[in-house]
């Protein structure tokens, strides 16, 4: 069974071991002498429940084979209540349970309270996976046995006075969720540290090109009605077009955006993603700079040094504005190359799916034998799959670095992660080549020779191509300067001033996530755990990280560097960073709502610091 099953198998075992012991309890509350089929019913419960429990235990055990991340709150905190519990409950519980089925007696006042006690330890431990997590610290763990400790104390004094037991069980099961909130609020709280340093972010930037070819831009970001090809209409916010304009440069550019701000009442900023430009370039509202507010306007300077496909969005309330509309892709070229390059953003907005700038099929005539580059950019919050027919094709590219001797691909789907973009290479065949994403029946990308009438494509599902077996490999570093790891997972938190069932690193949400602290010329190791069941793809600023290991097999394909990788559900990836762009960086998820409620992290160079502010009396929203 996979991780993110076995998760999931455990946390509804826990949910059934609170309710079968807290209804043996209950139905043992209200026996009546004589009543048999009662307590048969009791027992029967009770059964179950140490049977549930047995199963809990042997599915922590394996779990803890799969990573101590996965089980550690469970292992330190859930099963020894548990356990404690049971054996407390046992030695009066079960004869009293053994005679109530014989014969209808009554168990005593402490066998039932015992029995309660034992369902509310099974409560703690959902409290234990939905509010603490990993790491368990020590606060939480000590704050959720004495609640339980309290609730014990109370169930047998109120039992004892023959209250209702069932009123006391709802009553106690609802006090442990309730009292988790405190706990959380603990749990979180992390110190910041971006605030000290003698390098200002704003100092590094790239300065006003003197000599050499610069590339001018000019964005304005305004709200917008756009007319998608098949009719519909959208409200965007745009910088000027649905996607924004393709800017492009030639390697040894000067590239200089600027960027106005018309009448987007949030605010607006510019993100190169996957581009590393220096720190103070970077586009993140709070961090890198304020937010650009309607009538204000910022210039953007780099240096065109990387040639690959990038993207760039507003970085000021992301999720909203990317999906909305504030992005447009970026692509840097080695020389004005031979053949068709074409560049295929794929956004959904408001339900239709764009690609490129097109929400219906759209052909173009490429002639038989011409070098064709395809440039995929996945701008949604979550993959998208793709196919492409009638041709086999290389990978050439991901995230604007060249794979290492890429073979033909053929018989296989793209899976291309939230953010990222896959360069595929092919000559052009004397037949249609069809590209289409699985999400866009009604999209897609026609290329026909001359003289070949054009067909229609449809998405074909195969299996996925997977990167980390592909191209030839290279050098994988085995020394590092520090090493660190996130745990994601979503536990009950307060973001933003809402307490909700937050995206956690470490147990905490932005801005209390601890920074990775890096020196310049670091090499550091990050070992990201996904503990939850959704997708994380996760996005460092300023930097492309090195595959060591998915699941601890290190690729046996060449050496893969991302801007974006994709943390499957109970997947355990290794990367590696070198810190050689000093700053004070963003590291997120970009599955863009994840990141908006706590799922970000900074990655902080010692002596920098940043003078802005996230929220407070700021706009700045970044995510
Ligand atoms: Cu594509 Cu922090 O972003
Ligand atoms: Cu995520």
């Amino acid at each position: 069974m996979k991780t993110h099953q076995l998760l999931a198998v455990d946390l509804a075992l826990t949910v059934l071991i609170a309710a079968l012991w807290v209804g043996a309890g209950v139905v043992a509350g209200g026996l009546v002498e004589g009543q048999r089929r009662r307590g048969m019913l009791a027992v029967s419960l009770a059964g179950a429940a140490v049977t549930a429990t047995a199963a809990r235990i042997v599915v922590v055990a394996v779990l803890a084979g799969r990573g101590w991340w996965f089980v550690q709150e469970k292992v330190v905190l859930a099963l020894p209540l548990l356990l404690v519990a049971v054996l407390v409950a046992a030695p009066t519980a079960g004869p009293a349970l053994v005679a109530a089925a014989r014969c209808g007696a009554q168990p005593s006042p402490f066998a039932r309270s015992a029995l309660l006690t034992t369902g509310y330890a099974g409560a703690a431990g959902i409290a234990s996976t939905l509010v603490v997590g990993y790491p368990a610290r020590a606060t939480a763990v000590a704050s959720i046995a004495t609640i339980l400790a309290v609730l014990a104390v109370i169930t047998w004094l109120v039992v004892g006075r023959r209250g209702r037991p069932a009123a006391v069980g709802a009553l106690a099961v609802v006090c442990v969720l309730v009292a988790a909130a405190p706990v959380a609020a603990a749990a979180s709280g992390g110190e910041e540290t971006q605030r000290h340093g003698s390098v200002s972010v704003t100092s590094l930037r790239t300065p006003a090109g003197s000599s050499g070819a610069v590339r001018r831009f000019e964005l304005t970001a305004r709200q917008q009605k756009v007319v998608l090809p098949s009719g519909r209409v959208v409200r965007a916010w745009t910088f000027g077009s649905l996607p924004g304009p393709a800017l492009t440069a030639t390697q040894g550019d000067l590239v200089e955006v600027m960027l106005r701000n018309a009448d987007i009442d949030a605010g607006v900023s510019l993100h190169w993603h996957g581009y590393d430009v220096p720190n103070g370039e970077d586009g993140v509202a709070g961090v890198t700079q304020d937010a650009i507010m309607p009538g204000q306007s910022f210039t953007y300077r780099f240096r065109a040094e990387d040639a690959g496909t990038y993207w760039y969005h507003s970085h000021q309330q992301s999720a909203d504005a990317v999906r909305r509309g504030l992005f447009g892709t970026l692509v840097v070229s080695r020389a004005a190359g031979a053949g068709v390059d074409l560049t295929v953003p794929v956004h959904t907005i408001d339900g239709a799916v764009l690609v490129g700038a097109s929400d219906r099929l759209e052909h173009t005539t490429v002639a038989a034998g011409t070098p064709v580059r395809l440039r995929l950019v996945n701008t949604d919050q979550t993959p998208h799959r793709f196919s492409l027919g009638g041709v086999a094709f290389r990978v050439v590219a991901m995230d604007g670095r060249d794979i290492s001797a890429p073979t033909e691909v053929s018989g296989e789907v793209l899976r291309v992660p939230a953010g990222g973009r896959y360069d595929l290479a092919f000559t052009m065949p004397n037949q249609q080549v069809g590209l289409a994403v699985e999400s866009a029946p009604s999209s897609g990308l026609a290329l026909q020779p001359q003289g070949v009438s054009a067909s229609g494509v449809a998405y074909a599902d195969a299996p996925v191509f997977d990167p980390l077996g592909y191209g030839s490999p290279g050098e994988l570093p085995t020394t590092f300067d520090r090493d660190y790891t996130l745990v994601l997972d979503r536990q009950m938190r307060f973001v933003n001033g809402g307490f909700r069932y937050a995206y956690t690193v470490n147990g905490r949400v932005f801005p209390e996530v601890p920074p990775l602290t890096v020196r310049a010329g670091d090499l550091i190791r990050i070992t990201v755990v996904n503990r939850g069941v959704e997708t994380h793809p996760m996005h460092p600023h300023g930097h492309h990280v090195l595959v060591l290991s998915r699941d601890g097999r290190p690729p046996t394909g060449s050496p893969l560097w991302l801007d974006t990788f994709d943390v499957q559900p109970g997947e355990v990836w290794q990367v590696a960073l070198r810190a050689d762009n000093p700053g004070v960086w963003m590291a997120h998820c970009h599955n863009l709502d994840h990141a908006a409620a706590g799922m970000v992290v900074h990655l902080t160079y010692e002596g920098v610091r940043s003078p802005f502010m996230v929220g407070g009396h700021t706009h700045n929203h970044p995510e």
